[in-house]
């Protein structure tokens, strides 16, 4: 069954305030399109063409207003409401009904992807998966992510959320590659001490099952997260560095959809888009 897409696009920002008091995080922009349309041009590249994004109940429309049905760029959008920010993986079971028993890519609103063999990466994941994959990759602060350990045979033993003495520098990105059965796994988990349903919890069920593959992101490729002004500043910085050298654009949806012919194949062909 062909992948569907999740973007996570609630969450509180507050790292950011105060400009995500009145606007959301993923709607503010990164150097010249707001945020959302980087994990959106991520899915749309792996191929990705049901996308469904979920935002916090108030900040719905502004996203609508934004994006549409996804019928500009020949894809499907749908939206879903998280009431509260009570964890990542809450977003499957949001997502359960959307997905109806197909496998995902879920990626988070605020994460910003570029490189060149990135896309042949995701894709290549997407098709050897047999639960759930990640894409690990090397940062030298783990501390604010979840992190990988691992045996002296690269398996891995755990994952472990935001530790203080991270057992590597994997930090495992924004973007999960899960089988069908990942909403249903997503329900048998509790809350954590922070109150959240956490996405490393997921995935180390995966792992328990022995279903949890990997592969690391090399250094050609660039993962930023844009959650302090910090680094939102950096991530503006690189993309219009990147973007005023090669004269091409990162994230141009109407570049992706043209490339991809997804226009050409939603008018040919209007039954067959579910199935592309
Ligand atoms: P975080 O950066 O963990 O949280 P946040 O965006 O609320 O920011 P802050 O920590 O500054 O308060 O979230 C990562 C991404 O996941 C971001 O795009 C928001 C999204 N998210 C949800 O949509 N729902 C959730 O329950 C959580 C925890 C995150």
């Amino acid at each position: 069954m062909r992948y569907k897409g999740i973007i996570l696009a609630g969450g509180n920002g507050t790292r950011l305030h105060p400009m995500t008091i009145a606007v959301s995080k993923q709607l503010i922009p990164v150097y010249d399109k707001p945020m959302i349309f980087y994990p959106l041009s991520v899915l749309m590249d792996a191929g990705i063409r049901q996308v469904l994004i979920i935002t916090k109940p108030e900040e719905a429309y502004l996203f609508q207003r934004l994006l549409g049905d996804g019928s500009n760029w020949g894809i499907s959008i749908e939206y879903a409401e998280q009431p509260k920010p009570a964890g990542i993986a809450q977003g499957l079971f949001i997502a359960e009904e959307f997905l109806a028993g197909a496998p995902s890519v879920l990626i988070l609103g605020d994460n910003i992807f570029y490189g060149s063999n990135f896309t042949q990466k995701v894709c290549k994941a997407m098709t050897e998966n047999i639960g759930a994959f990640i894409l690990p990759y090397k940062v030298r602060d783990p501390s604010q992510y979840g992190v990988l350990e691992l045996d002296v045979s690269g398996r891995i033993q755990n994952i472990v959320e935001k530790p203080k003495k991270p057992p590597s520098n994997l930090a495992v990105p924004g973007l999960y590659i899960l089988d069908e059965t990942a909403p249903k796994k997503a329900k048998e988990l509790v809350p954590s001490g922070r109150g959240e349903l956490e996405i490393t919890d997921l995935l180390n069920i995966y792992l328990a099952e022995k279903k949890l593959k990997y592969c690391v992101l090399d250094r050609g490729t660039a993962w930023l997260d844009t959650g302090t002004t910090e680094s939102l500043l950096e991530a503006s910085m690189f993309v219009q560095a990147i973007e005023k050298r090669q004269g091409h654009k990162i994230a141009c949806l109407e570049e992706i959809s043209l490339n991809k012919n997804f226009q050409l194949i939603s008018s040919l062909h209007p039954c067959a888009f579910a199935e592309w």
